[in-house]
């Protein structure tokens, strides 16, 4: 069976572990301070969901999501994610995370930051144009008429393919936006950014609005840098 990994339990990561775990995987769940101060969401999710340490997840993870916050990317543990993909969730917020002058200067992506610091994993980036609450509100099973298609970016073909397959379990389709370069596309401020999901001026109080992959893909599209 496969199991799903998290480096960070918060909003998207633990969002993301309860439509894991309904889908059929098990998952192990860790965060900065320790598995103890996760018992109530592995008590939530039951027998399929235990907690460890970073490294731990990292290591029992068949993928690994990575789900903390852009200024804490390079404590994630890199030897047990080699050879793994890892699907990046972050974005940067300089208010939260302090300056990152690559990032300021175009000349990087933030999920190319974190290839960087996972030379050895296959980093895809996704979930990270999604409110947490319209990712639960917009899961379908595969085939229905209001399905909702994610973005994703990376740079490994198979991995890209492993991680449309967890959408796909989980209840969303992809849409493949190109390599990690090209994954500005995608970053805070874009039209792909939570917009397509929200219901314009009501977006925080929105139950969800689903987003088929064409309209994802027109949203990339305009993107401007
Ligand atoms: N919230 C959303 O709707 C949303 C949507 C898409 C993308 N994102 C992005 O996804 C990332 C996570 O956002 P979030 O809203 O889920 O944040 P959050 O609720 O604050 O959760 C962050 C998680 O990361 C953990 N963490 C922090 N530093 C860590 C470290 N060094 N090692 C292991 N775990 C660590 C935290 O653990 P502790 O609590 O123990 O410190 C917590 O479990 C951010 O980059 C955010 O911009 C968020």
């Amino acid at each position: 069976m496969t199991t799903i990994g998290f480096i960070g339990s918060g909003h998207i990561g633990g969002t993301v572990a309860r439509l894991a775990v309904a889908a059929g995987y098990d998952v192990v769940l860790s965060n900065s301070r320790g598995p103890e101060t996760l018992k109530d969401l592995v008590d939530e999710l039951g027998a399929k969901a235990r907690a460890a340490t970073p490294a731990e997840a990292a290591a029992a993870g068949d993928l690994v999501v990575v789900s903390v916050p852009l200024k804490a990317y390079d404590r994630v543990p890199v030897e047990p994610l080699g050879g793994k993909p890892v699907l990046d969730t972050n974005n940067y917020y300089p208010e939260r995370d302090g300056r990152f002058p690559r990032l300021d200067d175009a000349s990087a992506t933030s999920s190319e930051l974190l290839q960087e610091h996972l030379p050895a994993a296959k980093v895809v980036k996704v979930f990270n144009n999604i409110f947490f609450k319209h990712l639960t509100a917009l899961a379908r099973p595969a085939g229905a008429a209001d399905r909702t298609a994610l973005p994703i970016a990376g740079d490994d073909t198979a991995a890209k393919e492993t991680v449309t397959a967890f959408l796909d379990a989980i209840g969303f389709d992809a849409v493949d936006a190109g390599p990690l370069a090209e994954s500005w596309r995608l970053q805070p401020g874009t039209p792909v950014y939570g917009a397509p999901y929200g219901g314009g001026a009501n977006f925080w109080d929105s139950p969800g609005v689903p987003a088929d992959a064409a309209t994802i893909r027109t949203a990339l599209s305009a993107a401007t840098r």
